[in-house]
């Protein structure tokens, strides 16, 4: 019995991570689910966008199952984003992003690309100034967080094609990018022998996704960068409403997917649900259930090549009746 905490969250997570629920009950793994509380609406009640029973839920459990925060994007007194809060909180510093193609029309063809981005720090310290009409922001960056972070790309990528690209930005912030890049391409050659290391600066590698995705294996970064390149790999695949993702700790795993609250279609029962599900696709991996898990994924591709679609993928479905088509695509087997 493997113990799930479930974070809804805010907006379309409140749609999204109840119709994952259905499609995990149908697997017919053993799942003990907890519900916990967390983002923008429990900031308002409470006062804290995490409370500690939700982050004692999600130690309880043997992983999180999270949908999506809302974070306004004026400057609140005393709030901190709810996914950032226990990434931080927990320890939870390699965020895993994972790009592939999928049979769903607009889909670059050739994309296998996985995102290891580093979650606790660099400008997402969130230690900003304002001086008049002049703000300013600190960029923090560790040997010690680029070490481990480089340690969990060249794993990843000896489960792969073996190859590594460290994204930076060091010709411009040699001291910050520059210790990035130098800390994880030291330890990659030195403990990972087996894998290859190549660097790359951040605006050349976006236009090189768009280009030649299948040129890259695993990409590994510093945070702001691993955020916006892992929306492109998203945009490449067939969008955020397919993107899974992983924040994974020492101690603790929270899966949610890329995408946000999407606050211009909360409440409607239009957001596709497959994010989510193959984002539990990559919970139950990690939880060992290893079968379960390409079946589900295989279910899913199933559905996207022949239907039905939500919008965002170009068809009328909901989000119930694409839950809905997974667990009949997962039922044939
Ligand atoms: P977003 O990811 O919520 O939405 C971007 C666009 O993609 C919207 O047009 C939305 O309708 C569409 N979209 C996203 N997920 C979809 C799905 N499953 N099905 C169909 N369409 C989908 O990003 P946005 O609008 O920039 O941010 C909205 C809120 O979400 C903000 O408060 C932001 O801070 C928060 N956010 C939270 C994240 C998290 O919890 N990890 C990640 C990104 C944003
Ligand atoms: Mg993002």
């Amino acid at each position: 019995m493997h113990k799930i905490c479930l974070i809804p969250g805010d907006g379309i997570g409140l749609e999204v991570i109840p119709a994952a629920r259905r499609v995990l009950e149908a697997t017919g793994v053993a799942l003990d689910f907890v519900t916990a509380d967390a983002g923008w609406s429990t900031f308002g009640r409470l006062g804290t966008s995490v409370p500690d029973a939700t982050l004692n839920a999600v130690r309880a459990a043997d992983a999180t199952l999270a949908g999506a925060f809302t974070s306004p994007s004026a400057k609140i007194a005393g709030f901190t984003g709810a996914i950032r809060h226990m990434r931080r909180t927990l320890d939870l510093y390699a965020n895993l992003r994972p790009a592939k193609t999928r049979p769903v029309a607009g889909c670059f063809a050739g994309v296998d690309i996985m995102m290891v981005r580093e979650n606790t720090e660099g400008l997402y310290v969130e230690v900003e100034r304002r001086y008049g009409d002049i703000a300013i922001a600190d960029v923090k960056i560790s040997r010690s967080a680029s070490e481990r972070i480089a340690r969990v790309a060249a794993q990843q990528a000896r489960g792969r094609r073996g190859l590594v690209h460290v994204v930076h930005k060091a010709n411009v912030l040699p001291i910050t990018s520059g210790l990035f890049l130098d800390t994880a391409v030291d330890v990659i050659r030195r403990e990972y022998p087996d894998v290859e290391v190549r660097d790359i600066i951040v605006d050349a590698c976006a236009m090189k996704l768009v280009r030649e995705p299948g040129s890259f294996d695993v990409l590994v970064t510093t945070n702001l960068f691993g955020d916006i390149l892992s929306d492109l790999m998203a945009g490449l695949v067939g969008g955020l409403g397919l993107a899974p993702s992983a924040n994974l700790g020492d101690h603790q795993a929270v899966f949610e997917p890329v995408h946000g609250s999407a606050p211009d279609i909360a409440g409607r029962g239009v957001a596709n649900p497959v994010a989510t599900i193959v984002t539990s696709c990559l919970m139950l991996d990690h939880l060992g259930e290893h079968e379960t898990a390409a079946r589900l994924q295989a279910a899913v591709d199933r559905v996207l090549e022949r239907g039905p679609h939500t919008r965002d993928i170009g068809g009328t479905a909901g989000t119930e009746e694409m839950a809905d088509a997974v667990i009949a695509a997962y039922g044939e087997g």
